[in-house]
């Protein structure tokens, strides 16, 4: 069967040079960064050398890095540990309705304990309304959280205007880049942000680790207390092997980017072209996207049978919905952008990656079109 794989904002393959930097590490440099002895310190070494690497992907200092263990935590760690430095006065989050569940779940959780929380609605074009933005800050705002890219619709977001009002009216900023690192420029100061998420999954890295970049200064609380790694910021003995590979991805992303970019963006191009030429198709989200991802409703089919039947066809793409307890929720991005129920549910996202292929793509793009057909039937 030809096989393939179009949901890398899932989740992207190891590099193989990635998985030959992390090796040695698995290994025989066993050593824990803390210890004072040789083996300890090659440890260090390599993770000091890994937040970097890290570090030169979105231009900030080393310093300011702190490795955790996947966007998940760093989503976490940035809401919480903003909200419990506030002062009890200025203790409000906002953050947008398409966020990632990581942030939406812990700003409604932080809600549930007591926090003045506001999500912010997006427009039809599936970008955040920065009148909105505005509208919903104030006096008690300590943290406005604006995503770099959607996950499901791949739209870039206006997160350094929205930067611009948030500190304007002295609030932080927190930014999930986990989308759009390796896939757009990333520049923690251009972006005017105190905080950033990344994911190294995300960057043909491993699983399990990521990081927060916290701006020099920033008052954050430790979400994971315990011992003093990572300045204090996040407890426990670093995953060595984990961050090497982060490391090595980032250095890898940087490299690519300006070419994978380009070559990633024409691929996309001509699927999109390909699957909205089937009658009934249309695209989620306009304006700039980052450059790997096409999200597409077909009118009058159902996405979860449709992805089930792709599936047994070799490939393999994504619903953005999630599931729940019970059952499976519709992607609350595409219902944020206010699209009828109907086209949410028939909505399938393709993400494309590194080692894509046209032939790939021609591929998907008539087994899409003979499986929609077969559908519809
Ligand atoms: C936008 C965004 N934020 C956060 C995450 C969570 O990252 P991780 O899987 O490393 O916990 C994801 C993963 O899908 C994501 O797409």
């Amino acid at each position: 069967m030809n096989r393939v794989y179009l949901d890398h904002n899932a989740t992207t393959p190891l590099d193989p040079r990635v998985l030959d930097a992390m090796l040695p590490f698995l290994r025989d440099d066993f050593g824990n960064p803390s210890s004072l002895h040789w083996l300890g310190q090659r440890a260090r070494g390599a993770v000091e050398e890994a937040r970097a690497r890290v570090a030169e992907l979105v231009a900030a200092d080393p310093a300011e890095i702190v490795f955790t263990s996947g966007g998940s935590e760093s989503d976490n760690a940035a809401l919480r540990g903003a909200a419990a430095k506030a002062k009890p006065s200025r203790s409000g989050i906002v953050c947008t309705a398409i966020e990632h569940h990581a942030v939406l779940n812990t700003a409604k959780a932080l809600r549930d304990e007591g926090r003045p929380v506001a999500i912010v609605r997006v427009g039809e074009r599936g970008a955040v309304d920065l009148e909105d933005v505005a509208a919903s800050l104030g006096e008690t705002t300590a943290l406005v959280s604006v995503m770099l890219a959607n996950n499901e619709t791949g739209v870039l977001q206006p997160v350094a205007e929205a930067a611009r009002l948030a500190r304007a009216a002295g609030a932080l900023v927190h930014c999930d880049a986990v989308q759009g690192a390796g896939k757009v420029v990333v520049d923690v100061r251009a972006l005017g942000v105190d905080l950033l998420t990344l994911s190294a999954h995300k960057i043909y890295g491993p699983k399990g680790v990521g990081c927060l970049y916290v701006r020099r200064g920033t008052p954050l609380a430790a979400l994971v207390r315990g011992g003093g790694q990572e300045r204090n910021r996040r407890a426990g003995t670093e995953n060595v092997a984990g961050v090497v590979g982060f490391g090595a991805a980032a250095a890898l992303a940087r490299e690519s980017l300006p070419a994978d970019a380009i070559r990633v963006a024409a691929l996309r191009d001509r699927l999109e072209a390909r699957l909205l030429a089937i009658p009934g198709a249309r695209r989620n989200g306009e304006g700039p996207r980052v450059p790997n991802t096409t999200n597409v409703s077909f009118e009058g089919v159902e996405a979860e049978g449709l992805l089930i039947a792709l599936d047994l066809e070799g490939i393999a793409v994504s619903t953005g919905a999630a599931c729940a307890a019970g059952g499976v929720e519709p992607s609350h991005v595409l219902r944020a952008m206010g699209l009828p129920a109907e086209r949410v549910q028939s909505s399938l996202r393709f993400s494309l990656g590194r080692a894509t292929t046209e032939s790939d793509l021609g591929h998907a793009a008539d087994v899409v079109a003979a499986v929609v057909a077969h559908q519809r039937r």
